[in-house]
């Protein structure tokens, strides 16, 4: 039987994209793989609470123990050399990351992004693309690169801006598609890579 593929997951916040990573890959949605790491640079962070509580290997890399970017960034790598993922999934993880940690893990590292890049990368894309009068937002899933959203996109899932909208309503729709988009990108991405060495 061939080893199952390594998934690290990084992330800050809510974890609600890790968590329909994790339902994905208990659904075999994500074929033949397996979550290896979880890593939040919030001690606190929901989504690390909730991968506890699904019995996955969990980790804080927390600000205040690891202050400043190359600190915090040693103890991630740290962790990532014992998981040997073959792809990294930032779900949430709200700090840019070095050119160096990029390019450790070039072609390996996807994110997703509430917005249909190359529009409104950043912050408050949800925000920024209402007030820009979109007739149509979304999410997408893509390969990490040195700058901001700026890699090269996996898949993008369309939905609609409705009249009356608020940043809540239009950011829990684009939610929905991110749930299932980002699953769909890790299948696709997997198939094309060959395995990390052990
Ligand atoms: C999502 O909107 C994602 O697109 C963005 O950060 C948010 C994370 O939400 N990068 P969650 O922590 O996965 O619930």
């Amino acid at each position: 039987m061939t080893e199952r593929r390594r998934l690290a997951i990084l992330l800050s916040g809510r974890g609600s994209n890790f968590e329909a990573i994790a339902d994905a890959v208990a659904a075999g949605r994500i074929p033949n793989a397996e979550i290896a790491a979880v890593v939040s640079d919030v001690a606190q962070a929901p989504g690390l609470a909730r991968a506890r509580e699904r019995g996955l290997p969990a980790h804080a890399v927390d600000r205040k123990a690891f202050p400043g970017r190359a600190a915090r960034e040693a103890g991630i790598l740290a962790i990532l050399d014992r998981a040997r993922p073959d792809l990294v999934c930032l779900a949430g993880y709200m700090r840019l990351l070095s050119p160096e940690f990029v390019g450790r893990f070039r072609g390996r590292i996807l994110n997703i992004h509430p917005a249909l890049l190359p529009k409104f990368p950043g912050l408050d894309a949800q925000r920024r693309a209402l007030e820009a009068g979109e007739k149509e937002s979304g999410c997408t899933v893509h390969f990490v690169d040195e700058g901001t959203d700026t890699g090269p996109i996996v898949l993008q899932k369309k939905v609609p801006v409705l009249p009356g909208d608020t940043e809540e309503t239009l950011s829990a729709r684009i939610l929905e598609r991110e749930h299932e988009a980002y699953p769909e990108a890790i299948a696709r991405v997997l198939d094309e890579i060959a395995p990390t060495a052990r």
